[in-house]
């Protein structure tokens, strides 16, 4: 099954980028039933995102928050994309240590995916994903040339030994896993992203490409990452 077409929005201004996320994350929260299950991006783009949301009103008791990866590092280390996305939001805000799900990345790749993928197994569709993209067209620990575990029967969690952007060992969900949500948003900034955009605009299979959700997969990127708008 191909992935439904991404609906892009481009914007001069970071601070409207901003405003359309918050919007975006605010209505499928609204159209979730009594939990609303977001998976959280790692890197650094999303972080502008999670301290602004960390200031929002939302409706923290229904939020059930995954990972769409994490670095195979001590839970401590600051690369951690746990540990940024507790500091930049989830310790800023009223959601319950119960329903936030940390992947043991700690435990390195093949462990840390059988366990992530044992909780995973019990959560049906996503309602939100958030995700990035890497300069080579990756998303989450998803990398051009490898298996991202596209096909119907591919894990949810695929451990990861040789990742070209370090550290080298990481868990991902599968390309598989990440499109089993209503929606997904991509969150795209700065001119080392071009290159991508304009190879995924093209039509090439990019990792980030091969992502699709049953309602929407929108993708929010600034001027200095999509030039053409
Ligand atoms: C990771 C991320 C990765 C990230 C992209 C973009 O663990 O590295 O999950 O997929 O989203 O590499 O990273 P930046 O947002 O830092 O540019």
């Amino acid at each position: 099954m191909s992935p439904v077409e991404p609906v892009w929005r481009v914007f001069s201004a970071r601070s409207s980028l901003l405003d359309a996320a918050v919007e975006v994350i605010r209505r499928v929260e609204a159209g979730s039933g009594a939990t609303f299950s977001i998976v959280l991006a790692g890197g650094r783009t999303p972080l502008a995102l999670y301290q602004r949301l960390a200031r929002e009103p939302m409706r923290w008791e229904k939020w059930r928050v995954y990972f769409g990866d994490e670095r195979c590092l001590p839970p401590e280390h600051p690369e951690r994309n746990t540990l940024q996305a507790q500091k930049a939001l989830l310790e800023q805000v009223p959601i319950a240590p119960e329903h936030i799900f940390t992947p043991p990345a700690e435990l390195g790749p093949a462990q840390a995916a059988s366990r992530y993928g044992a909780v995973l197994a019990d959560v049906g569709e996503f309602d939100l994903v958030l995700l990035g993209l890497g300069e080579d067209g990756h998303t989450a620990s998803l990398f051009p040339g490898r298996d991202i575990g596209e096909e119907p029967n591919a894990p949810d969690v695929l451990p990861v030994f040789d990742a070209p952007k370090p550290p080298l060992e990481r868990i991902s969900l599968s390309a598989r896993r990440l499109s089993r949500a209503r929606q997904v948003l991509f969150l795209v900034n700065g001119e080392s992203k071009r290159e991508a955009v304009m190879r995924w605009r093209r039509g090439e299979p990019l990792p980030a490409a091969r992502i699709s959700a049953s309602e929407a997969v929108r993708v929010l990127a600034d001027r200095a990452a999509c030039p053409d708008g």
